[in-house]
């Protein structure tokens, strides 16, 4: 089976508000998007990346990563999960019935190859679908609709869902359009797993892949790009 890679970069990146998406912004050495696209061409057991954009996009095809060979660009939609059932669309063609899929946010360019060969490994291994997560460090707090704390939640069962994460192809492909349909929130490729009854493996991850939201964490990723360097 082969290994397909879907990065969605069709995002405004309202809550960073910088004039750009935040996927385009100038990290260390190179823009967060081709940080995110290296880390997964440098896993020569996936074969194609597919990186869905905004329709409107004026900034990828300036990147010198757009004319890799094994890297293809489709159009996203109106949400993250939207994008990524498109640029699911346009390779069902090419993928055979039992293909695999990383999907990886184009925000998040502090993957490690070691925690992507782990999640890779660890899926194949126990032919189960899987994310790279974190367990929380904070305290945690139910709250009612009033903003008074309810009660504190036992933190060792609750984890920070990251990316990449990987499932056999035609699972997620099947999944998405069955939340899209039902109306599902669907706010990672787990949840569109778990509303229709799949199994989602954790596999933990580094506390260093951060997805670049407000303005402050670009700072953090170049210190955290650094270390991953060192
Ligand atoms: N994304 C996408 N298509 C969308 C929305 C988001 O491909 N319609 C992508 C983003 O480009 C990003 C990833 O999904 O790489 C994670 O989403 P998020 O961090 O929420 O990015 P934005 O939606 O761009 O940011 P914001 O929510 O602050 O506007
Ligand atoms: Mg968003």
């Amino acid at each position: 089976p082969r290994l397909w890679a879907v990065v969605p970069a069709a995002g405004k990146g309202s809550r960073f508000g910088a004039d750009c998406p935040k996927q385009y912004l100038d990290l260390g050495n190179a823009a967060v998007i081709e940080h995110s696209l290296h880390a997964l061409l440098a896993e020569p057991r996936i074969a194609t990346v597919v990186v869905a954009l905004r329709g409107d996009d004026s900034h990828f095809q300036q990147l010198a990563v757009s004319r890799n060979s094994r890297v293809r660009a489709v159009q996203g939609g109106a949400e993250r999960a939207d994008s990524v059932e498109l640029a699911l669309a346009s390779i069902a063609q090419d993928a055979g019935e039992r293909d695999w899929v990383l999907v990886h946010d184009a925000a998040r360019p502090c993957l490690s190859g070691s925690d992507l060969s782990r999640l890779i490994e660890e899926c194949l291994a126990r032919d189960c679908g899987g994310i790279l997560a974190q367990p929380m460090v904070d305290t945690v707090k139910r709250a009612n609709d009033r903003q008074q704390v309810v009660e504190t939640v036992d933190r060792t069962v609750l984890w920070r869902a990251q990316t990449p994460q990987m499932f056999p192809l035609a699972d997620l492909f099947s999944a998405l359009a069955d939340c899209r349909k039902r109306g599902v929130l669907v706010t990672d490729e787990a949840s569109a797993i778990e509303a229709t009854g799949g199994h989602v493996a954790i596999i933990q991850g580094s506390h260093r892949n951060i997805k670049i939201t407000h303005r402050e964490d670009l700072a953090l990723a170049e210190f955290f790009l650094n270390e991953l360097r060192a």
